[in-house]
């Protein structure tokens, strides 16, 4: 049985003052029936992860470099995101691959820093319209989790999250019938990659507009262990509705 995961990226939003969800967060769900990750902007996980402290939430990084230290300036490393409270780190999101052009090669080595350092690394993958109309969704995605995932993936180290860059932050979300083909197909290359056993435990998040109006019937979809949420996820009400519709699924 793989674990449902409601993960919140809130990208470059929020500041000491937003630390409050945590908060509402926190009392809302005492004992929750999947797992609560928000990943903040990285100014804020130690703030957070110090919030969060005896509670169900967790916190993650929205990056890391694939390098321990160095010069790298503006860059943070896994083992700091660690040493900062984070137990997880998002990598290879769509902003990311196209704001600084990461490649797959490059999510693979950052995926590898991050096991290195103990660290859950949560892979994106999706493809744009202009793609989706060209029909060369699964090819897309299919290169895109053979290239961006080091070997040895597994249900405790790895998730992968397919979210469509077209659903993101557009209010846009594909069919059911759309999610499920994605996350059927991923699904299979994972168990031909990694076999049946790691294969079948890796957890699938979609994102891309999630919604607590819409995440029940998302969460309904096959291969659908969860999500990574943006805009829902900054303030606890919206993301508690979010938790709440997984916890019943
Ligand atoms: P959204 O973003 O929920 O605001 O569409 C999802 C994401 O980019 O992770």
């Amino acid at each position: 049985m793989r674990r449902k995961l409601a993960a919140g990226n809130w990208k470059m939003n929020g500041t000491a003052a937003s630390l409050g969800e945590i908060d509402a967060l926190k009392q809302a769900f005492p004992a929750p029936g999947c797992e609560i990750l928000i990943c903040p902007p990285a100014t804020l996980i130690h703030r957070m992860s110090e919030r969060a402290t005896g509670s169900a939430v967790m916190v993650g990084g929205q990056d890391c470099h694939w390098q321990e230290t160095g010069a790298h300036t503006g860059d943070i490393s896994a083992g700091m995101l660690k040493d900062a409270g984070a137990s997880h780190v998002i990598l290879g999101h769509s902003e990311r691959r196209a704001d600084h052009h990461e490649t797959d090669a490059i999510v693979r080595a950052k995926a590898e820093a991050a096991r290195a350092r103990g660290l859950v690394a949560i892979i994106c993958c999706g493809e744009s319209l202009e793609t989706r109309e060209g029909g060369e969704t699964l090819a897309h995605v299919g290169r895109q989790i053979a290239g961006s995932l080091p070997d040895g993936c597994t249900g405790t180290n790895t998730v992968v999250a397919y979210e469509p860059i077209w659903a993101i932050g557009t209010g846009k979300v594909p069919t059911l019938a759309e999610i499920g083909e994605v996350h059927d197909f991923i699904r299979a290359e994972l168990v031909a990659r990694f076999g049946p056993g790691a294969g079948n435990d890796i957890r699938l998040l979609y994102g891309g507009s999630v919604k607590p109006v819409n995440a029940a019937e998302i969460f309904g979809v096959a291969n659908v262990d969860g999500a990574l949420v943006g805009g829902a996820s900054l303030k606890a009400g919206d993301f508690g509705g979010i938790v709440a519709a997984l916890e019943n699924a």
